[in-house]
């Protein structure tokens, strides 16, 4: 529909001014007071252009635009000029039937604009035996997000895992696996035995620092390929990824690379020659850095004392590996705030390198998720386990069932729905760059803007859409002229360019809120209109209006990674 407006604009430009814009699309607007028309086109910067004013450019298009509407099958009821602004008034009947057709007959809300293109998009990367905690949990939910957006638009979308297996921690845990522990105890508890391990170090070589050392002897024989070492290592690995696995299979979860830090270990000498022969590297106390003093910003660690590659220079490389590998338009890192200079120094650094292509790098950093109200049950002290979460969601909203509504069938899937796709609202439904404030109240609220209450207004329809007889026959659209009709038609008009807004501006929470404010329509809709016991023909008409707006709200919780189940 827009693109129609939006042709029609570029021809009467043409026409009168003889000028052509390839970027049309950027002004013209869908104005929230329906007095000011259904789209609307400033002339303010036209103006500048064409050395007019903008009330004589708006008249003269308006104009045009109303003469010309014959040949567009009268699309526009009327065209306004006001102030400067040309204010376009859609045939309600017309757009209606547009945007209905729209709903159902392609896949709504995608585009081309990202055919041919690769993005790539780096995130979850939880560390190797460490927890996988909330703050990954939010990385994971963001960059999948991101990563079915993107997919919708037509883009390649290449998921990365990009492991943090490598570095001298793991010099680390062998020495207190070889010290405290043994294979029973790792093969039964898993990663719970790993972080134990590993927090025990770190309090043994307080006291104790030569530990420091034989850790770091450790670390180096894996770097050179030690087979105890690497064996060990591989094996921390694979259970780690076993834990890892059950989190993304709950969250219904996959990535196309786990490649992570360890792959690139062995490329940062090559890294090394090429620093050296673009004159990027300098010596400081036998390490190699890069100097970013100009910048503002310390330097960028390259290789340790000991030749050892280090998490900003594994970076480096696997950001040039990636280019080589992929192509790809753009790449994203999703991480925590906190790792802002990192990213900002290995972004520089390849810039620096001479790649142009380094402002294609884009850092995506999020708040921090804090418990608020009630404690959370964890498995062991202060150490919040994603998946603790995740189940306990579950079970909480499995409960919620069994009071509400106890003879539903297949209660624990519909549990899992519930809960898992409440948590992941919870942390997309608003900026990224805010603190999350979990409390469990909230999360699960069957009010307010959060899944299940989405969830139900889904399930609100489809029961709609059970009563409602099979096979509608002629339906006469222009039933759903009336007020509310029409503004839920409008609503489900902004999709394309919702999905599009939250893409360019890396935030899912546009489309949570779109979600949000659809269902709020709907209900309004449903509490206001009849449907199932109105007159044949506006039965009929409606039936379709709800239809269409279960599979929006649908898809667009899809692409939060929400599922939305059809009974609740
Ligand atoms: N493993 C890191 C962490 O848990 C995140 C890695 C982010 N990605 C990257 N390319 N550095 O903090």
């Amino acid at each position: 529909m827009k693109q129609k407006v939006i042709h029609l604009i570029e021809h009467s430009l043409q026409d009168i001014y003889g000028i052509s814009l390839p970027d049309t699309e950027n002004y013209v607007e869908i104005p929230t007071n329906i007095e000011l028309g259904d789209f609307s086109l400033p002339c303010f910067t036209l103006a500048k252009t064409l050395k007019k004013s903008p009330k004589v450019i708006a008249e003269e298009l308006c104009n045009h635009v109303n003469y010309q509407n014959n040949d567009n099958d009268n699309m526009i009821s009327e065209a306004k000029a006001v102030n400067g602004y040309l204010n376009i008034f859609i045939d309600r009947a017309y757009f209606i039937e547009q945007i209905i057709t729209d709903v159902f007959n392609t896949s709504y809300g995608s585009s081309e604009i990202g055919n041919g293109k690769t993005i790539c998009m780096d995130y979850s990367s939880p560390n190797i035996a460490k927890n996988f905690h909330i703050g990954h949990l939010r990385t994971t939910l963001i960059g999948n997000s991101l990563a079915k957006i993107y997919s919708k638009l037509g883009y390649k979308v290449v998921r990365i895992n990009y492991l943090g297996d490598w570095g001298t921690q793991f010099g680390k845990l062998i020495v207190a696996y070889k010290k405290w522990s043994n294979k029973k105890i790792v093969e039964e508890k898993g990663i719970e035995e790993l972080l134990r391990l590993y927090i025990l170090f770190g309090k043994e070589a307080e006291s104790n620092p030569e530990l420091n050392d034989e850790a770091r002897a450790w670390f180096t024989k894996m770097e050179h390929g030690n087979e105890e070492a690497l064996s060990l290592w591989q094996w921390f690995k694979d259970i780690s990824l076993i834990e890892f696995d059950r989190v993304y299979k709950m969250l219904h979860i996959e990535f196309d690379s786990y490649v992570g830090e360890s792959f690139y270990m062995d490329k940062v000498p090559a890294l090394v020659t090429e620093l050296k022969n673009k004159k990027l590297l300098v010596e400081s106390q036998g390490a190699n850095i890069i100097n970013l003093d100009d910048f503002g910003m310390p330097p960028c660690l390259i290789t340790k004392k000991d030749g050892s590659s280090i998490y900003h220079s594994r970076d480096i490389a696997a950001a040039l590996y990636r280019k080589q590998t992929y192509h790809f338009e753009k790449c994203l890192y999703v991480t925590g705030m906190e790792q802002r200079l990192h990213f900002s120094q290995v972004f520089k650094a390849i810039e620096l390198m001479g790649y142009e292509w380094a402002s294609d790098l884009y850092h995506i950093p999020y708040g921090l998720v804090s418990m608020g109200g009630e404690k959370l049950s964890t498995r062991k002290g202060n150490v919040l386990y994603a998946e603790d979460i995740l189940n306990e969601a579950v079970s909480r909203a499995l409960n919620a069932i069994e009071e509400k509504n106890p003879d539903l069938h297949d209660k624990l899937n519909t549990a899992k729905k519930i809960g898992i796709g409440a948590v992941i609202f919870h942390d997309l439904s608003n900026q990224l760059i805010r603190d999350v404030q979990f409390k469990w109240d909230e999360v699960l609220n069957f009010d307010g803007m959060t899944a299940p209450y989405i969830q139900y207004t889904y399930a609100r329809s489809k029961s709609i859409l059970r009563k409602s007889p099979n096979g509608n026959g002629d339906v006469d659209l222009t039933c759903l002229t009336d007020s509310i009709s029409y503004e839920l038609v409008k609503k489900l008009a902004l999709y394309p360019d919702i999905v599009k807004d939250a893409a360019v501006k890396f935030e899912p929470y546009i489309i949570a809120r779109y979600a949000y404010a659809l269902s709020n329509l709907f209900n309004k809709f449903y509490h206001e209109c009849r449907i199932l016991n109105a007159d044949d023909n506006i039965k009929k008409s409606r039936i379709v209006l709800v239809d269409a707006v279960q599979k929006v709200i649908c898809d667009s919780m899809s692409l939060l990674g929400i599922e939305c189940p059809e009974e609740m």
